[in-house]
């Protein structure tokens, strides 16, 4: 018999064996479905609550505060995520998109919504707002804040950290001295105030000197 063919002979021998394994009772074996009640648990329910001390697969270990805003002193005061250009960015791109229709590009309250008529927000250049810490502007994104809704399920964690670091530079444009700036802008703006006193000076001071 040639090896081909003692190969087929066992042809019906593993059909049998894979067949058996066919049967629908793995398929439909018994299970809950999502959240169906269980009278198992005490709670009632089949769906079980995470572990404490659980951690993230995608995020890994991160302190609650970076979700919550507030550790047990209160508001966080300081940004939990490191502060780069590239967070500003992000979060004037996602404040122009979210929150500048009402509290303006500048976050001077009078946004489009506002000259429409909408409810205006206090501007966040006010005293009262620019020593709220850091987590008060997050909080509010988080939750809503009196008229203004939560925005928690459209901006994730890492964006509205983003966006209350620019409302803090939002703050600072509005209020930084000459004494703010790095000594060689300052020693420019200088020169095109003197200048400026005798012919029109060319000398412009870009967003790009700044860096
Ligand atoms: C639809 C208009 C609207 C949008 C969009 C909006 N806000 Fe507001 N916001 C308001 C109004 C109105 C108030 C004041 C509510 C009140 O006093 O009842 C407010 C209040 C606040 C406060 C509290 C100010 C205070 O007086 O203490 C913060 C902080 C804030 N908003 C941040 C944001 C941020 C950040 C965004 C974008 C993610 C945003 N808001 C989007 C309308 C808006």
């Amino acid at each position: 018999m040639t090896p081909l063919l003692r190969r087929a002979r066992l042809l019906p021998l593993i059909a049998a064996l894979l067949l058996s394994g066919c049967g629908r009772n793995m398929y439909d074996q018994a299970r809950y479905e999502s959240y169906e009640p269980s009278s198992l648990f005490a709670d009632g329910t089949s769906a079980r609550p995470i572990p404490e001390g659980t951690v993230s697969r995608e995020r890994g270990a991160i302190a609650e505060s970076f979700f919550t805003g507030q550790d047990e002193n209160g508001l966080l005061t300081e940004l939990p995520i490191p502060l780069t250009q590239a967070v500003l960015e992000r979060g004037q791109e996602r404040y122009n998109i979210y929150c500048a229709v009402c509290h303006n590009y500048s976050g001077d309250g009078g946004g489009i919504i506002v000259q429409r008529g909408f409810v205006r927000p206090a501007s966040f250049h006010e005293p009262r707002l620019r020593a709220a810490p850091v987590g008060y502007f997050y909080n509010a994104i988080t939750n809503g804040f009196g008229r203004m809704y939560s925005y928690a399920s459209r901006i994730p964690p890492e964006d509205r950290w983003a966006i209350s670091a620019y409302i803090r530079a939002l703050q600072l444009s509005q209020s930084a001295t000459v004494a703010d700036l790095p000594a060689d802008l300052q020693a420019r703006l200088q020169a095109a105030s003197s200048h400026a006193q005798g012919a029109p000076s060319n000398t412009v001071l870009t967003q790009g000197d700044a860096q």
